[in-house]
């Protein structure tokens, strides 16, 4: 069903708050799920309330926080989130290091201690709405196999940039580091349907179509993805000083446990380098040489990373946020979770 944008943000606001989140930080939550949503990443949308309401009921998540945040040179910081929920926590971390990049070029900001954040391309974009490049990398649960192994080690560790050029258009490029997302498994899964063997393996290891027996997601690009996901892991946990690699705690295992994961944002003023006039004005230029590649067959056009969300969000915006049914019931219900989510496995069902 279709839901506008404000109702959505309103009724998963509410819902946060009723499980327990103050009415500010359910505000910043809602505001990062809705435009998860509006873009099209209904992964990391409406769909995520009752797993954090259910987490929030539960203890796992800090709901009376005492950031601190702690400068550790000219433009490095660290940001102590108390493990409240984690969308908070990378807002405000990214402020400080928007502030710190402004006066000093650049900044590099940790976050440690913090619950799952959701869909980084909402912090990045907070440095580019100040005409700043945003990157960050946060650490997930292990659900993936290094390259060459049969076990789980990394989790799907998602890298996001963006940057904005001068008629105001944003690149932003957000991905997991692996092929596909867990969350594809569980459609497959629903819907009886067999997947790529590029996607997961089985508990030998062995590349499997069958999402019934997937034990583990692949990297993307085999050793490569590998390498990149390591490189999020090491840059969000281990300096951060936070559990890292088949250490870091599991979103389904134990809901009444604080989940410490970590994240970092660097951020880089233009108008150190470059210059920020001609910085837009050259982005802009690649966007548009980017849109005039002849398509090759079986594409209409080229699109620069994060073209096709924005068009989605112009349109979202207009016409309403297309929210599952089920989704849309359970938050206008009384109901604060069912308990679906606390299964003591570290994958989701
Ligand atoms: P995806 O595979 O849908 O997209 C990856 C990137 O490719 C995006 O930047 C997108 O703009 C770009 N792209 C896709 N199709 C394109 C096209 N035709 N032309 C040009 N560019 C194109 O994203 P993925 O990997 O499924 O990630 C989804 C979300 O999940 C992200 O927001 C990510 O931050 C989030 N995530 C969060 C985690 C967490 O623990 N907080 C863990 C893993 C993912």
């Amino acid at each position: 069903m279709k839901v506008e944008k404000q109702e959505l943000h309103e009724l998963i606001q509410k819902k946060l708050h009723r499980a327990g989140l103050t009415e500010e930080h359910a505000d910043v939550v809602a505001d990062v799920l809705v435009h998860a949503d509006i873009r099209g990443y209904h992964s990391h949308g409406a769909m995520r309330v009752e797993y954090y309401a259910e987490r929030i009921a539960k203890g796992g998540l800090n709901t009376n926080p005492n950031f601190t945040f702690e400068k550790t040179g000219p433009t490095t910081a660290v940001f102590d989130g108390d493990n409240a929920v984690g969308h908070v926590v990378a807002k405000e971390s990214m402020k400080e290091a928007i502030k710190m990049a402004k006066e000093n070029g650049i900044a590099v900001v940790g976050a440690k201690r913090m619950g799952h954040s959701g869909a980084l391309s909402y912090f990045v974009q907070q440095a580019a709405e100040e005409d700043l490049i945003g990157i960050s990398v946060c650490q997930s649960d292990p659900m993936v196999v290094p390259f060459g192994g049969a076990e789980p080690y990394y989790g799907t560790n998602p890298i996001a940039f963006a940057a904005r050029g001068s008629n105001g258009e944003v690149v932003t490029f957000d991905m997991a580091t692996t092929v596909q997302a867990w969350g594809k498994i569980l459609d497959k899964r629903s819907r009886n349907e067999e997947i790529p063997d590029t996607w997961a393996v089985d508990k030998e290891g062995n590349p499997t179509t069958d999402p019934f027996k997937v034990n583990a997601l692949l990297p993307i690009a085999g050793p490569k993805g590998y390498g990149l996901m390591m490189m999020v892991d090491i840059l969000s946990g281990v300096l951060l000083g936070l559990p890292h690699g088949k250490h870091v705690s599991s979103m389904y295992e134990d809901l009444t446990e604080y989940r410490n994961l970590g994240q970092l944002h660097i951020v880089i003023n233009p108008e150190y380098f470059v210059g920020l006039k001609l910085f837009k004005e050259s982005l802009t230029d690649s966007m548009h040489d980017l849109n005039k590649i002849k398509p090759a067959p079986g594409f209409k056009e080229v699109s620069y990373p994060g073209q096709r969300s924005a068009d989605r969000e112009k349109q979202n915006e207009e016409n309403g946020i297309e929210i599952v049914d089920e989704i849309l019931e359970y938050l206008k219900s009384d109901v604060v979770h069912n308990n679906r989510y606390d299964h003591k496995d570290p994958f989701a069902k």
